[in-house]
Formats: structure tokens, C-alpha cells, sequence
């Protein structure tokens, strides 16, 4: 018998749709884990995690702000979360609470499903975030010859890849600022990723739909709303698009298969996530 509960960790959380996501596939499959949000600010952390401990808790996911400072408060992190330097899922193995990171895995997955092909690709990350982190560990790590992250902040961008540079010292990582970027500098772009906030909360894009490399798949990985204007403007220019969502569903079954070691049922989870996207736009 599996423990019966699960939880997503967060601050705010009452607009995840991680327990949608779950919920459907425990139900799914027959197994009776409950899956809550739960909403815990920085100083109720640790007691969070001492409760994700107890018996009856399955595992949990963590997100923002938590994926880094919940990583002193585990016994063992996954080489994932910590080469990110982030965690998003916690599990129970032989008597240890660990933490791992599917987010990579996740975006990874999104990318190869819809045949793009990592060896020798030539990458444009727009951001230097968490989130750029992961998506350029998961790139690298899956052979892409080269990456450009550009970010509005250039030092930010600088230290991601100097970081990546230490970790994967073969690949060719090159900062930029995001209003350096130039029609020169994407012109043999395979694949274009967009990571930052933009577009988000706001009709607007991080990089001029002039600029939008010919040929490219472009990722924006928003989920909410369903496509940004980047990826309006990317399809207008022909490209190839995708958004957040199959990220999102699969780093979640990576975290269920991991929980329950069955097949996470990937339909309907994606059937859950935009039914629960839906109901959000109809509120
Ligand atoms: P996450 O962990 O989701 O990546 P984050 O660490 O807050 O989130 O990073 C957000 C990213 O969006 C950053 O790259 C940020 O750029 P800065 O490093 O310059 O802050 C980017 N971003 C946010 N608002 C932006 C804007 N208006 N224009 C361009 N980039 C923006």
C-alpha cells in the first residue's frame, strides 16, 4: 500500500494545477493518493518537509520560491538537482528523504517528442534563471553543440555560463545581452527557448518577431497563457512551436514514476492539465 498523501509545496500555490495533473493519473491507475496543494511560506519550510517525512506522505514536489532552499533540509540529492542547484521532487528511499530535479528531464522529453534532434544543435536561450539552468543541463547533457544564453541582465547571463562551461567543459557557451541579440547571431539556430517571464502577465515579447531565427523550433516555456506572443509572432513567421505544457506534464509523471514505479499515464494527465488550464481562463 502506498502512502496516501502528496503534496506540491509553494508560495503562492493556489493556481498549480500540479494536483489536477496527478490526481487524474492516481485515479487513473487505482491508487488511493491524494494529492494537495499546500501553500508554505519561507519560515514554514522546515516544518513542511519534517511532515513530508511522516509515513503516511507519499513524496512531494516543491516549487517557487522553494527549489533551492529546500536542499539543506534533505538527506541526499539526485546528480540532476545538483548540478540545477534546484529541486522540485522529494522521495523516499531506503530510510532517506532526497530530492531531485525532473524539470530537465521534463523539457527535454517535450523537445524530442516533436523530433528535434540535440546532437550538433546549435541553441538560443532567452533568460539566466532557474529555468534557463535546467533547460540548458538538459540540452547539454543530450549533446547540443553549442548555446547562447541571452538575458536582459548580462552578468547573469555570464554566470550561468560560466557554470555550464565548468560542468560540460566540451560545449560552447556564449552569454549576450537580450538587446545584443542580432539577426547574425540567430541565423543558424536549430532551436529557440524562451524562459523568461515575458509574455506571461503581458502581451509582449522578449525578442522582435524580426529576429526570430528561419527554420528554428521555438519553445516558449509558458504554459499559462497557452501561447505568448512570441509564439503567435514564431507561427506567423512559419516556424515550428511549442509551449510549456508537455514540460510541465512530463516532469510530473517523471516525479510520479518515481513515487509509484508504474507508468505515469501521460494522456490523461495532459487531459487534466488543460481542463484545469481551462477552467482557470473560465473563472
Ligand atoms: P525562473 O526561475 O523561472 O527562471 P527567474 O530566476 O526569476 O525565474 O528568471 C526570470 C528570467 O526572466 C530572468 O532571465 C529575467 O531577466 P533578468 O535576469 O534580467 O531579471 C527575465 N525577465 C523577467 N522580466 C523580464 C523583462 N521584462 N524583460 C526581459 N527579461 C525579463
Amino acid at each position: 500500500m502506498l502512502p496516501p498523501r502528496a503534496f506540491v509545496l509553494g508560495h503562492p500555490i493556489s493556481h498549480s494545477i500540479s494536483p489536477a495533473i496527478h490526481n487524474a493519473a492516481f485515479e487513473l491507475l487505482g491508487l488511493p493518493v491524494r494529492y494537495g496543494a499546500w501553500d508554505v511560506t519561507d519560515d514554514e519550510l522546515p516544518g513542511a518537509v519534517i511532515e513530508v517525512r511522516g509515513p503516511d506522505v507519499l513524496g512531494a514536489n516543491v516549487t517557487v520560491p522553494h527549489k533551492e532552499r529546500v536542499i539543506p533540509l534533505l538527506d541526499r540529492i539526485d546528480p540532476a538537482a545538483e548540478v540545477i542547484g534546484a529541486v522540485n521532487t522529494l522521495y523516499k528511499r531506503d530510510g532517506q528523504l532526497r530530492g531531485d530535479n525532473t524539470d530537465a528531464a521534463g523539457f527535454l522529453r517535450s523537445v524530442l517528442e516533436v523530433g528535434f534532434g540535440p546532437r550538433g544543435a546549435s541553441v538560443l536561450v532567452l533568460g539566466a534563471g532557474g529555468s534557463a539552468r535546467a533547460v540548458c543541463h538538459a540540452l547539454l547533457g543530450a549533446g547540443v553543440a553549442s548555446i547562447v544564453i541571452a538575458n536582459r541582465t548580462l552578468p547573469r547571463a555570464e554566470a550561468l555560463a560560466r557554470h555550464l562551461r565548468s560542468r560540460h567543459p566540451a560545449a560552447r557557451v556564449e552569454p549576450m545581452a537580450l538587446d545584443g541579440v542580432t539577426g547574425s547571431a540567430v541565423r543558424d539556430v536549430d532551436l529557440l527557448v524562451n524562459t523568461t517571464t515575458v509574455g506571461m502577465h503581458e502581451e509582449a515579447s522578449p525578442l522582435p518577431a524580426g529576429l526570430l531565427p528561419r527554420g528554428a523550433l521555438m519553445v516558449d516555456i509558458i504554459y499559462n497563457p497557452p501561447r505568448t506572443t512570441l509564439l503567435r509572432q514564431a507561427e506567423a513567421a512559419g516556424l515550428r512551436t511549442l509551449n510549456g505544457l508537455p514540460m510541465l506534464v512530463y516532469q510530473a509523471a517523471a516525479a510520479f514514476e518515481t513515487w509509484t514505479g508504474q507508468s505515469a499515464p501521460v494522456a490523461a494527465m495532459f487531459a487534466a492539465a488543460r481542463a484545469a488550464l481551462g477552467q482557470q481562463h473560465g473563472a
